[in-house]
């Protein structure tokens, strides 16, 4: 059985939903996946003892977490080394008043920074939970969204994430085994 391991970083738990789905998705191909938080990766965690790796984070201020980039350089041979993919979850990325271009450039970045060219790079729209933000965030977000044209009811929240791309993403994934 094929072992896999996925990494993310998230801040409002938006991003460990997708991976959740990513995760089903993988053992129904009959992958053995193990998640874990960028942020709280157990001690002696070895990358290299997994066939294959990806690598998720959502984008709050223009940037992935330093944390999340500093992880991502440490284990950066052993990605190139195996079937690996990158998703990057924002609101530029889809959604009222998406800037994909924006989200594209989000995602070079990070990739440049960390000096690593997976097969797979996608970015996927995420989820505007005004309830999860505290009273300064809320006013925020709302203020931002609203000037893009996004959703400023906060007395709910919104999820854009296109889940049959989430999927295609998964089986995207599981077929680069078939041509190694
Ligand atoms: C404080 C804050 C800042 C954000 N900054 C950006 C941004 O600069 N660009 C963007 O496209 N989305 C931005 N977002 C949207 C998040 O990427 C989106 O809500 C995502 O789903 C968060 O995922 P998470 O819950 O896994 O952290 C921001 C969200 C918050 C709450």
């Amino acid at each position: 059985m094929l072992r896999t391991l996925i990494l993310y970083a998230t801040t409002e738990g938006h991003t460990a939903k997708i991976v959740q789905r990513i995760a089903q998705r993988l053992q129904t191909l009959g992958h053995a996946v193990e998640t874990h938080r960028a942020d709280a990766v157990p001690s002696g965690m070895d990358p290299s003892a997994y066939d294959g790796i990806i690598i998720g984070s959502s984008i709050h201020y223009g940037h992935h977490p330093g944390y999340f980039r500093a992880l991502v350089r440490r284990h950066r041979a052993v990605l190139t080394a195996r079937p690996s993919a990158f998703f990057s979850v924002s609101l530029s990325a889809g959604g009222p008043g998406a800037k994909p271009e924006a989200a594209q450039r989000y995602l070079e970045t990070f990739l440049h920074q960390v000096n690593w060219h997976p097969l797979q790079a996608v970015t996927f729209a995420g989820a505007l939970q005004y309830s999860k933000y505290g009273t300064f965030k809320r006013s925020l977000m709302r203020m931002i969204v609203g000037m893009a044209g996004g959703d400023t009811d906060m007395s709910r929240d919104y999820t854009y994430t296109d889940w049959g791309a989430v999927d295609r993403f998964a089986d995207g994934f599981a077929g680069q085994f078939k041509q190694t």
